[in-house]
């Protein structure tokens, strides 16, 4: 075998043992709406960007809301997934003080348009069973009130893209010079912002108190390392992780940068250090869609288990905003959405 055909082999071989399922997502819609962490308030404390089936609300009650069948479409590639994923936006302030949203793209290997990659991984430890969330699961990861480096859940970082994309997904995350706080300085290809979720459940809870107390991270070692589930958290579920692609080229000018050489970017929850990183994850696939999706161990792009559908099918699958408000998608906003309404910490 030539050397090149057996590099090209390996790669591929290394992709298949890291069973790592992944499929584009376009815009839902921005809403000031969380039916996780604020069912019911409309509008809620802060924007968010969310992506999936069209019975995303204010209030989605998991007893009564069956999302596979409340929704009528789905911006996900594959047709059976009516889950909601959605975490904040990023904001530029300028010098003169004033807001505008950081607009979105899709990675270039996916033809959707702004929305979230996402990522369901099985891991490297080829024969363990992987369980399928059941219906009504839900869970938070992060904290938008956090301040602090070190409490930055692991697999959330952000990447300072310093050209558009080479290849079309950019590698792992949270390596190398990838960061838990906001880029410092102008990225010339965006950032790539990513939210990883843990992989071990309790087996029972749908949900807790917190958004996460049913979920743990692995007893020993890393997901990554193939460590164990802890026995409190005996039930290996796969890894859910998003990746968003901000595009900020239009905020590179140096002159609209604070004078005292601090970093100008926001999340839409008002933490301008990028510590307050978090992601929202509420299950909707359709019967056993995902079960098979698992036991097949699909990989990348292009799961034969899974109904896809067309990408402009998923591109046009949108929702009217609940909250109606001028989000500074245009416009220079005086403050970010629902400002007066945010807990100042
Ligand atoms: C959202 O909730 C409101 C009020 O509860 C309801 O009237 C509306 O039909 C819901 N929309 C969807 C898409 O389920
Ligand atoms: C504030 O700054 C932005 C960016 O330079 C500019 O486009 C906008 O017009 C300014 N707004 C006001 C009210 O000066």
């Amino acid at each position: 075998m030539q050397l090149k055909t057996l590099v090209a082999a390996t790669a591929v071989q290394l992709a298949a043992a890291q069973e790592l399922m992944r499929f584009g997502c376009s815009q839902l819609v921005f809403d000031r709406i969380d039916p996780l962490v604020n069912p019911g308030f409309l509008p809620s404390p802060h924007l968010h960007q969310i992506v999936g089936g069209n019975s995303f609300n204010a209030s989605m009650p998991p007893d009564t809301l069956d999302p596979p069948t409340a929704s009528t479409c789905t911006s996900c590639t594959y047709s059976e997934d009516f889950s909601n994923y959605w975490t904040a936006n990023v904001y530029f302030k300028a010098r003169n003080g004033t807001f505008k949203r950081v607009p979105q793209f899709a990675n270039l290997g996916l033809r959707v348009e702004g929305g979230v990659t996402v990522y369901y991984i099985r891991g490297y430890r080829s024969g363990d069973k992987v369980s399928s969330f059941k219906p009504g699961f839900r869970m938070l990861v992060g904290d938008p009130a956090n301040k602090v480096a070190a409490k930055v859940p692991s697999g959330n970082c952000f990447r300072c893209e310093h050209n558009m994309q080479q290849s079309p997904f950019g590698g792992a995350p949270c390596t190398g010079a990838d960061t838990k706080n906001f880029p410092k300085g102008q990225c010339n290809g965006g950032w790539r912002v990513t939210v990883t979720f843990p992989s071990c459940w309790d087996g029972k809870n749908l949900d807790s108190p917190d958004h996460k107390s049913h979920l743990s991270y692995t007893a020993t070692g890393t997901f990554e390392s193939g460590g164990p589930c802890p026995a409190s958290h005996p039930v290996k579920v796969p890894q859910v992780m998003y990746e968003v692609m901000f595009d900020t080229r239009a905020f590179n000018n140096k002159a609209d940068w604070p004078a005292d050489g601090s970093q100008p970017f926001y999340w839409s929850s008002g933490d301008d250090t990028g510590y307050g990183i978090h992601g929202d994850y509420l299950f909707g696939w359709k019967g056993d869609a995902l079960q098979k999706a698992m036991d097949t161990k699909c990989a990348n792009d292009n799961c034969k288990a899974l109904q896809r559908q067309t990408d402009a099918k998923a591109i046009a699958c949108t929702k009217a905003q609940t909250a109606r408000e001028d989000i500074g998608t245009d416009k220079w906003l005086k403050e970010l959405p629902g400002a007066s309404q945010m807990v100042q910490s």
